[in-house]
C-alpha cells in the first residue's frame, strides 16, 4: 500500500503525472491532450482536449460487466415504497427521459432546473441531462418560492422538471404551487415544465407550458439516445449556494475533471467497490447528493440508495428508529454517508436499535456538512463498531478537502478533526488581517487553498467570472488564495480542526444558509424597519437562525401580544419565501441594533451574546446600550 504522505506530495509536486494516472479511472471517448492548464489563474482547466460524458461513465460503461446488477434503489418511507433499477433498466429510463428532453427542445448547454423530491425520477432526470449535455441546476426541494425564483432568474432554464409534491414525516409538501409562484415572480420564464405526478397533491396544469411527464415519457419508451461527447471543460451542472450577499451563487462545475475527481475519491477516500451498495442520506439538492448519491457511486459501479423520509420512520409508515440499519442489512451496504445532525436525531432513540440488524457488511460511516462533536462521534462509533470518518468540504470544492484517505493508507482519525488535506488540495491557515501563513501548531486563522485547485473544484460562478475572483480569491490581504471562509487550526501532526465560518453563513442541520437572504426576507415585512439574523448554537441542529428586528411600530417593544403576532407573521413569511429550514427559531424585538460607528451590523457580538460568550473586542461598537438591549431580550427569553 502507498504511503499517504508520498501520495499527497506527488499530487502537489507532479500534478500532471498524478492526475493523468487518476484520469485512467474513467472512460474517455478522446483522451486529454493536456492534463493541467493553469495559464489564467485562478481559473483552471483540467484535461483539455479530452472528451467524455458523466452519464456514460455512470451507466453505459458498466452495461457489459454489470448490466443486471442493481444500480439504483429508491426507498421512500413516505409512500412506503421500494423500487430497484439495474444498470440496464436505469440505462433505458435515462434514455427515455433524455429523449423527452430533446423532444421539448433541450440541447447541449441548455439549463434544466430540477425541483424535485428524493425519488428515482430526480436522479434519472439528472443523468438524462448529463447524457445530452444539458446543464442541470438542481434546487433543494425544501426551498420555497422566493429562493426558487432567484435561482430560476439566474439559471434561465429552458425547461423545469418538478413533481406534484414531496413528503416529510407524513406531511405532504405541495411543490407545484411553490413552483407556479416562483415562475410568476421570476423575470425569466421557462419554455416548458415537466411534472411527475405522484398522486400526493392536486396539480393545476398551465396550458401550453406544463406537461405531465408520464404522458411525454410514454411517447419515448424504448428510445435510443446516445451520449453526447463533451469537452472535459464543458459545464456539467450548476448548484446554488449561499454566501455573504443575499444573491445565491451558481457554483459551476466541469465534466471531465469532476468525473475524475469523483472516481478517484470513490477509490482513495470512500473505498467503495463495484457491485457493492452505497447509502448516502443527503439530498440531491445539495452537493453531497450530486456527488455521492448520483454520480460517485454509479461511476464506481456501485448501487446507490436514494432515500426519501425521516431516519425514524419505517417502510410501513410506523415509527422505526432502525430503518437506516434495516436498509444496511437488506441491501448489504458497505459505505454509508450522512451528517452529524442525523446521528444526533438517532442518538435520541433506544441504543438497542443499533444492534437489531446485521451490520457486518458496513466498512465505514462518513459524516460531513457541519462540525462533528465528540459525543456524537463516540456514540455512533461505539454503536456501529466501524470507523467514523469526518470529512470537511464545500459545495465549491466538489469533494472532500480534508479527511482521511483510507483507500490509500489506513490512518487513525482524531475526534474533533476531519483529518489531513486531501491530494490536490494545498491547504493553509492564514492570519485574518495580515494574510501571513500560520505554521505553528494550534494557531487559529482562516483556512485557505492555494491554486491550482484540483479537478472537481468549481470552475467559476455561473455567468460571473469577476464575482468568482472577488468573492473567493481576493479576501486574504497580500495573497491570491481561495478562502473557504472557515476558521481553523492545525495540530503538530498536521490534522486540521474546523472552527466555524468567518462570514455570515450559518449551518442548520448540515444545511448551508445565508443570514443575508433571511434578513432580506424579513425586512420585506412592512412592520420591520431593520433586522439582524445570526446563527446560534443548538444541541440538535448545530445552529439555528435567530432574528433581532427593529419594529416600525414601537408598541411592539412593550406589548407582548403585538410582538407575538409580528413574530408569527415574520416566521411565516420566511418559511413561505425561503423554506422552513430558514425560519428563525425566534424573532426578538429591539429599539436599535448594535452597529459600528460606520454603520456595520455587529453580528458576531450579537451571536456571542446569544450563546452566552464574551463578545470580544467592542472598540468599534458605536453605542454599548444597543448590545445591552440584545442582552436583555435574550436574557428575558431564557428566563421564560
Ligand atoms: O463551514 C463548513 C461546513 O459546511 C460548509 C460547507 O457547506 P456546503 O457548501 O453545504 O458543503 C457541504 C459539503 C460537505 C463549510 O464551509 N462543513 C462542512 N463539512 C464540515 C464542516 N464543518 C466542520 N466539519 C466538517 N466536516
Amino acid at each position: 500500500m502507498t504511503n499517504y504522505v508520498d501520495f499527497y506530495r506527488r499530487s502537489i509536486e507532479e500534478p500532471n503525472e498524478f492526475w493523468a494516472e487518476q484520469a485512467r479511472l474513467i472512460d474517455w471517448q478522446t483522451p486529454p491532450t493536456q492534463v493541467l492548464d493553469d495559464s489564467r489563474p485562478p481559473f483552471v482547466r483540467w484535461f483539455a482536449g479530452g472528451r467524455t460524458n458523466l452519464c456514460h461513465n455512470a451507466i453505459d460503461r458498466h452495461l457489459a460487466t454489470r448490466g443486471d446488477q442493481t444500480a439504483l434503489i429508491a426507498v421512500s418511507t413516505e409512500t412506503c415504497s421500494e423500487r430497484i433499477y439495474t444498470f440496464a433498466q436505469l440505462h433505458a429510463e435515462v434514455q427515455r427521459m433524455a429523449a423527452a428532453l430533446l423532444a421539448i427542445g433541450v440541447g447541449k448547454g441548455d439549463r434544466v432546473l430540477i425541483y424535485m423530491p428524493m425519488i428515482a425520477e430526480a436522479v434519472i432526470t439528472m443523468l438524462a441531462c448529463a447524457r445530452i449535455g444539458a446543464i442541470h441546476c438542481v434546487v433543494f426541494g425544501g426551498f420555497a418560492s422566493g429562493s426558487l425564483a432567484s435561482r430560476i432568474e439566474d439559471a434561465t432554464p429552458k425547461v423545469i422538471v418538478s413533481a406534484d409534491a414531496g413528503s416529510r414525516g407524513g406531511k405532504v409538501l405541495a411543490y407545484k404551487p411553490l413552483l407556479d409562484e416562483a415562475i410568476r415572480l421570476a423575470a425569466h420564464k421557462p419554455g416548458a415544465v415537466l411534472l411527475f405526478d405522484r398522486g400526493l397533491a392536486p396539480m393545476a396544469l398551465v396550458e401550453g407550458r406544463d406537461h405531465l411527464a408520464s404522458v411525454v415519457l410514454e411517447r419515448h419508451a424504448g428510445a435510443d439516445v446516445p451520449c453526447e461527447w463533451l469537452d472535459a471543460t464543458d459545464v456539467s451542472y450548476t448548484i446554488y449556494t449561499s454566501g455573504t450577499t443575499g444573491k445565491p451563487k451558481g457554483v459551476q462545475r466541469d465534466t471531465g475533471g469532476y468525473a475524475v475527481a469523483l472516481a478517484a475519491s470513490m477509490k482513495h477516500i470512500f473505498d467503495g467497490r463495484p457491485g457493492e451498495t452505497y447509502f448516502c442520506t443527503s439530498d440531491i439538492g445539495w452537493v453531497v447528493g450530486h456527488c455521492y448519491i448520483v454520480y460517485g457511486p454509479l461511476i464506481a459501479g456501485m448501487a446507490s440508495i436514494v432515500y426519501e423520509g425521516l431516519p425514524t420512520q419505517g417502510l410501513d409508515g410506523q415509527p422505526n428508529g432502525a430503518i437506516w440499519w434495516e436498509l444496511v442489512e437488506k441491501y448489504k451496504v458497505t459505505v454509508m454517508f450522512s451528517a452529524p445532525t442525523a446521528v444526533r436525531v438517532l442518538k435520541k432513540q433506544d441504543p438497542a436499535l443499533l444492534r437489531k440488524h446485521d451490520l457486518s457488511t458496513l466498512r465505514a460511516l462518513f459524516l460531513a456538512g457541519e462540525p462533528l462533536d465528540e459525543p456524537t462521534a463516540s456514540w455512533i462509533s461505539e454503536g456501529l463498531g466501524v470507523p467514523i470518518i469526518d470529512n470537511y468540504w464545500q459545495t465549491e470544492s466538489g469533494w472532500p478537502i480534508i479527511t482521511i484517505a483510507n483507500g490509500v493508507e489506513k490512518k487513525a482519525s482524531k475526534f474533533g478533526s476531519p483529518g489531513v488535506p486531501m491530494y490536490g488540495f494545498k491547504v493553509m491557515i492564514v492570519h485574518e488581517t495580515t494574510g501571513e501563513e500560520l505554521t505553528a501548531p494550534g494557531e487559529k486563522g482562516v483556512v485557505v487553498i492555494d491554486g491550482p485547485t484540483p479537478p472537481g473544484f468549481m470552475q467559476t460562478v455561473w455567468g460571473d467570472d469577476a464575482r468568482y475572483v472577488s468573492t473567493y480569491w481576493q479576501t486574504v490581504p497580500g495573497r491570491s488564495v481561495y478562502s473557504t471562509f472557515d476558521w481553523g487550526i492545525r495540530d503538530a501532526d498536521g490534522y486540521y480542526y474546523i472552527l466555524g465560518r468567518t462570514d455570515d453563513v450559518i449551518n442548520v442541520a448540515g444545511h448551508r444558509l445565508g443570514t443575508r437572504e433571511i434578513e432580506e426576507s424579513i425586512s420585506g415585512h412592512a412592520g420591520v424597519a431593520e433586522v439582524a439574523v445570526v446563527g446560534v448554537a443548538d444541541g440538535l441542529k448545530g445552529q439555528v437562525a435567530m432574528a433581532f428586528a427593529v419594529p416600525r411600530n414601537s408598541a411592539v417593544l412593550t406589548e407582548a401580544d403585538q410582538a407575538l403576532v409580528l413574530e408569527g407573521e415574520i416566521m411565516k413569511r420566511v418559511a413561505d419565501e425561503l423554506g422552513a429550514l430558514a425560519r428563525p427559531a425566534r424573532v426578538r424585538f429591539v429599539g436599535v441594533l448594535p452597529k459600528t460607528r460606520s454603520g456595520k451590523l455587529l453580528r458576531r457580538a450579537i451571536q456571542a451574546v446569544c450563546e452566552g460568550r464574551d463578545p470580544g473586542d467592542l472598540t468599534t461598537l458605536d453605542d454599548p446600550a444597543t448590545l445591552q438591549q440584545i442582552r436583555s431580550v435574550v436574557g428575558s427569553a431564557s428566563a421564560n
